[in-house]
């Protein structure tokens, strides 16, 4: 058994989970501050921090008044303490602190991206050590390698931006709004309707795509992902453009170039760590058609691909939780105790 109360405040998203058994969600309320940063293009730190503040409360509030525990009810308190926003985090982590002396149950410190991985455990998924992790979000783009609870190196980073930050920077160029993950694929799918291309289809309008393919030549040693140039071809394209810009079109093209990328990278992987299974996580997940297409350069690979649930890709405290359990259930100690704003997985 492992009832636990977790925490999630690293970036935009304030949310608190009561979990059993790092599987079964009892209740996951989340603040998303999407529309506080809405007006700024992007997440402002300081607004962040303060939002978490504010929220944490009602979140636990609402829990507490649903469930009514007690001290001694919950197993472990569970709290991202890293990659993040330095100030987020902390509150999280003393709000955390908090809970836990509360309740009296130990505190277990999380790592964000193992948490993001681990969420396909709320689906019933194992984590099947060793196994290759791929985590796209606003923050991160890179491959990991998964050894065991704790144990992760990187086998793949970006050499600039992260995936969802160039989505993001795109849907702002092209006037969408914020966040752009989600606004550039709803006009891509509109592109696809009108043009009558089923989504997910291998072949796209190749001569018609106005952007560069990503790093056309891959290294054959490494894994490296690159979303800056992309970024560049677009605000040169919209700068150059003297008509009304076709958006759908412009973001069906831009996310069929970021999907290809994404896709050539992990096959090349898939073929330097041949025969590992592949978990994909982070909020870029939530997109469709990059899903399909790692569905298919999985089954090419003969390996198999676990993604999470649409509601646990992008960050919530549900898969904080089942990310602890691995500690808490093999009696191992977080090695994330502190709070850091860095990453610090090792190369491998
Ligand atoms: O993992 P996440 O919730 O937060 C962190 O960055 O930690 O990921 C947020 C990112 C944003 O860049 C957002 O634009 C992207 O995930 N995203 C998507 C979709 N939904 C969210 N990207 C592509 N397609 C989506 N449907």
């Amino acid at each position: 058994m492992g009832l636990a109360l977790a925490f999630e405040s690293s970036c935009d998203e304030t949310g608190v989970a009561l979990v059993e058994n790092g599987r079964r969600v009892i209740a996951a309320p989340l603040f998303s501050q999407i529309a506080l940063h809405r007006p700024y293009g992007g997440i402002v730190p300081e607004y962040a921090s303060r939002a978490h503040l504010e929220k944490f409360t009602s979140l636990l509030e609402q829990i507490q008044a649903e469930h009514a525990l007690k001290p001694g009810d919950l197993d472990y308190v569970a709290v991202t303490t890293r990659p993040g926003l330095i100030g987020a985090l902390l509150v999280g982590y003393q709000t955390a602190r908090a809970a836990a002396r509360y309740f009296g149950a130990p505190l277990i410190g999380v790592h964000h991206l193992e948490a993001h991985l681990a969420a396909i455990r709320l689906n019933g998924a194992e984590l099947p050590y060793p196994a290759l992790g791929l985590l796209l979000s606003g923050g991160n783009s890179a491959i990991y390698r998964l050894h065991a609870p704790g144990e992760i190196t990187v086998i793949g980073d970006t050499l600039d931006d992260a995936a969802g930050e160039a989505l993001d920077k795109a849907a702002q160029l092209i006037g969408l709004g914020y966040p752009g993950g989600p606004l550039i694929e709803k006009c891509a799918a509109r592109f696809c309707e009108r043009r009558g291309i089923s989504r997910g289809n291998e072949a796209m309008p190749e001569a018609e795509n106005m952007f560069p393919m990503i790093l056309k030549s891959l290294r054959r040693d490494k894994v490296e992902f690159s979303f800056s140039g992309i970024k560049t071809a677009l605000a040169r394209y919209v700068a150059g453009q003297r008509q009304d810009l076709d958006a759908d079109a412009v973001a069906f093209f831009y996310q069929e170039r970021i999907v290809e990328h994404i896709a050539r990278n992990v096959a090349h992987a898939l073929e330097m760590h041949a025969g590992l299974p592949l978990i994909a996580a982070g909020g870029v997940l939530a997109n469709q058609r990059l899903r399909q297409a790692l569905e298919t350069v999985s089954r090419k690979a003969g390996i198999s691909l676990h993604v999470p649930d649409f509601a646990y890709c992008t960050d919530n405290a549900a898969m904080v939780a089942a990310a602890a359990q691995l500690y808490f259930e093999n009696g191992i100690a977080s090695p994330y105790v502190t709070v850091d704003a860095n990453n610090g997985f090792l190369k491998a």
